[in-house]
């Protein structure tokens, strides 16, 4: 898929090569990671194979490298972010994540995956408004675990919730994702392999919160 960029550049008046700096890539990393041990941790809970398994860990990791386009225009922003998550060109970031992973080469199901990993189960996603089974399974697995992720980290505008209330948070949007795939996660959370991935979720917003006290003070 061919993506005109001058076309978001015109639009928002903006150098997208300029501002596409790395303004908070430790969140971004730390975000993948956690998406990636999730994600391969429900592929198994679900009775996926090893293949699909693997793809899921990097899927998981990858899935939002697209943002890296949008720069400080998504990460970083504090107050107003809200507000630019609803902007059009923030929706982009999952074809962006495709047209660059599959200029790398990785297969097609790590593609469809990641092009699809906000279509919701209703069919209020996007980029296609796709419904139910239609949302390729990877996608479906990588949609629970890319909101836990999030609700579980600290952002600009709110600390992170505690992981048992984020479950708890994703009840109330459960239309937005394959059921089968909210029990696994579920599960997940509740059994002994999700306390790495807890330790590893506190080191993070911990850590984070420690550099931007930092950058504030300096
Ligand atoms: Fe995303």
């Amino acid at each position: 898929m061919d993506i005109d960029y001058s076309l978001i550049e015109n639009e928002y008046n903006i150098d997208l090569k300029d501002e596409a700096l790395f303004v908070d890539l430790e969140e971004a990393l730390d975000h993948g990671v956690i998406v990636s041990r999730l994600a391969a941790l429900v592929a198994k809970e679900i009775g996926e194979d090893e293949d699909f398994i693997y793809d899921m860990k990097v899927a998981g990791l990858v899935h939002d490298v697209g943002k890296m386009r949008l720069g400080r225009y998504l990460y970083g922003r504090a107050g107003d972010s809200l507000q630019v998550e609803e902007m059009k060109y923030v929706r982009m970031h999952s074809e962006f994540s495709y047209d660059i992973l599959k200029s790398l080469g990785y297969n097609d199901n790590i593609l469809s995956s990641v092009y699809h990993h906000h279509e919701n189960y209703d069919g209020s996603g996007y980029p296609d408004n796709m419904k139910g089974e239609e949302i390729p399974l990877g996608a479906r697995i990588l949609r629970v675990c890319d909101v836990y992720s999030a609700l579980c980290s600290d952002r600009p505008y709110r600390t992170a919730f505690p992981p048992e209330v984020a479950m708890e948070l994703m009840i109330d949007e459960v239309k937005n994702f394959d059921m089968k795939m909210f029990l696994a996660l579920q599960r997940i959370v509740h059994s002994d392999e999700f306390d790495e991935i807890r330790d590893f979720i506190n080191a993070a917003n911990i850590a984070v919160k420690k550099d931007k006290e930092g950058k504030n003070k300096g």
